[in-house]
């Protein structure tokens, strides 16, 4: 038996140790989730509703719980903490809106009746990166859950506590044990036996684009469902014309939010030539009054890295003799601590505007008129979000529809309701989570014609 060791990354702390599944732990995982499929899809409509009700009320009622457990794992701020756990009991709330709602559609033709019917696919295979434990579950997990399908949840190694925490409150709310299953084990043991394993029809990936693409290139194999949440580089695009007193002072919280750990970051910041001294004064006292901290004091506005590897490759974005325009603070002593930091790069092809950093670290660069923000915010492989600062609405739709990404906020950083889509454009990924429209993407669509002549 294998077990991980679970550290607090703001003290560097054994906060405890998870077995890891093994292969055929996985396997039977995946058999009783096969197994429990025919019952849990004949659970009427309204029963299955009132279950995930009941699931997010249990969310809800352990939410304090939740966050005090992800602040310890995660080192997230309390603040963000809550916030999660208050997402997760909300994307389950809004599922459980689903399932009387699964309608198909009668579609006419001659000599009978054409109806369609949306069917659970299966067995789901949902993996978890350590960025956010708690919703990138949850958005996964409860719209399979109400259209029908049996799920097996892998959580990040370094973040497995939250989604433990979960599937117990899952249990306690009445769902079966084996239609929701959460084991902490290795990507590339419990991941990637979801990718190879038949039973599982459909893989819900969200992380690194690297993981990602051999995920999807797994998938290929038995032409399995598969949705990729994974990587951005985003921009946020300040033109003269917008309140830049505002877009300075928000810029800081648009990109080191989660210290950075986010997928939808503005980790690029492009200014107007006309505006950029004028930005960029106003911006050093925002990133030095961001408050980088122990996670669990309510002042904190961000915490430490998640471990010490990934400090050391967030660090090696800001090397000896980097353009560092300033920087914000961090503790000293135990904790994985990387101040927020601001780079002006001489080169628009540097690896820090180019590579996903997920930390604090942001480059700014200056741009001359619309066309050439387009062209350097779209000079990216990756589309998952991006903000535009101004005060022309012309110009704001013209350039949100310019800009070649999935989230887009117009003098806001905001990227994430669960009730509007979230994906990403390019290598950002492939399909929708959250919104309207994401139960169909955890069902089938079945058309049956029915003679009428007789
Ligand atoms: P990944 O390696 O992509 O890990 C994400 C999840 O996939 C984890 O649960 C991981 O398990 C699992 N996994 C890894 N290899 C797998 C495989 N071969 N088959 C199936 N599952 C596998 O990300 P990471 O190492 O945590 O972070 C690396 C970088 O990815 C970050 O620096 C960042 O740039 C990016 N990232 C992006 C996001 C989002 S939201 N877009 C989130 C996290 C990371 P283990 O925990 O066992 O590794």
């Amino acid at each position: 038996m294998t077990t991980f060791d679970v550290i607090n990354p703001a003290t560097e702390e054994l906060v405890g140790a998870v077995e890891l599944a093994t292969l055929e732990q996985t396997d039977a995982a995946i058999a009783r989730a096969q197994a429990a499929l025919p019952a849990w899809k004949a659970v009427a409509p309204g029963d299955r509703a009132r279950l995930l009700r009941r699931f997010a009320a249990a969310i809800d009622a352990d939410l304090e719980n939740l966050a005090q457990i992800e602040v310890a794992n995660s080192g997230h701020t309390i603040g963000n903490a809550r916030w999660e756990a208050g997402n997760a009991r909300d994307v389950v709330e809004y599922y459980a809106g689903a399932p009387e709602r699964l309608f198909g559609r009668q579609i006419p033709v001659a000599g009978g009746v054409d109806v369609t019917f949306a069917e659970p696919l299966g067995v789901i295979g949902v993996i978890v990166p350590w960025n956010f434990p708690m919703p990138i579950a949850a958005w996964g997990f409860a719209p399979a859950l109400a259209a029908g399908n049996t799920v097996v949840v892998k959580p990040a190694e370094l973040t497995p506590l939250t989604a433990l925490r979960l599937a117990e409150l899952a249990r306690d709310a009445g769902i079966p044990d084996d239609v929701f299953q959460v084991l902490p084990g290795k990507g590339s043991v419990v991941g990637q036996r979801f990718v190879t394993h038949p039973a599982v029809r459909k893989v819900v990936f969200t992380g690194s684009t690297v993981v990602g693409k051999q995920i999807m290139a797994g998938c290929a194999e038995q032409v399995k469902r598969v949705t990729l949440e994974l990587g951005g580089k985003s921009a946020n695009i300040v033109f003269a014309d917008a309140d830049i007193e505002r877009a300075a002072a928000t810029a800081p919280y648009g990109v080191f939010d989660n210290a950075g750990q986010d997928c939808c970051a503005r980790s690029r910041i492009l200014v107007q030539r006309s505006v950029y001294d004028r930005f960029m004064e106003l911006l050093e006292p925002a990133v030095q009054g961001v408050k980088v901290g122990d996670p669990s004091s309510a002042d904190s506005e961000m915490g430490p890295l998640i471990s010490s590897a990934h400090r050391d490759k967030v660090a090696s974005y800001v090397p000896e003799g980097a353009p560092v325009a300033f920087r914000g603070s961090a503790p000293d002593g135990a904790g994985f601590w990387f101040p927020p930091t601001v780079l002006i790069p001489l080169s628009e092809k540097d690896r820090s505007v180019v590579e996903e950093i997920f930390g604090p670290v942001v480059v700014v660069l200056p741009f001359d008129d619309e066309a050439d923000a387009l062209r350097i915010a779209n000079d990216t492989e990756y589309g998952l979000s991006g903000s535009i600062w101004t005060r022309d609405v012309g110009r704001a739709l013209r350039v949100a529809r310019g800009v070649e990404a999935g989230n887009l906020s117009v003098n806001s950083h905001s990227s994430v309701r669960y009730w509007t889509p979230f994906g990403g454009y390019k290598q950002s990924g492939l399909g929708r989570e959250l919104g309207p429209d994401a139960v169909a993407a955890f069902t089938e669509t079945k058309n049956v014609f029915i003679a009428t002549e007789e």
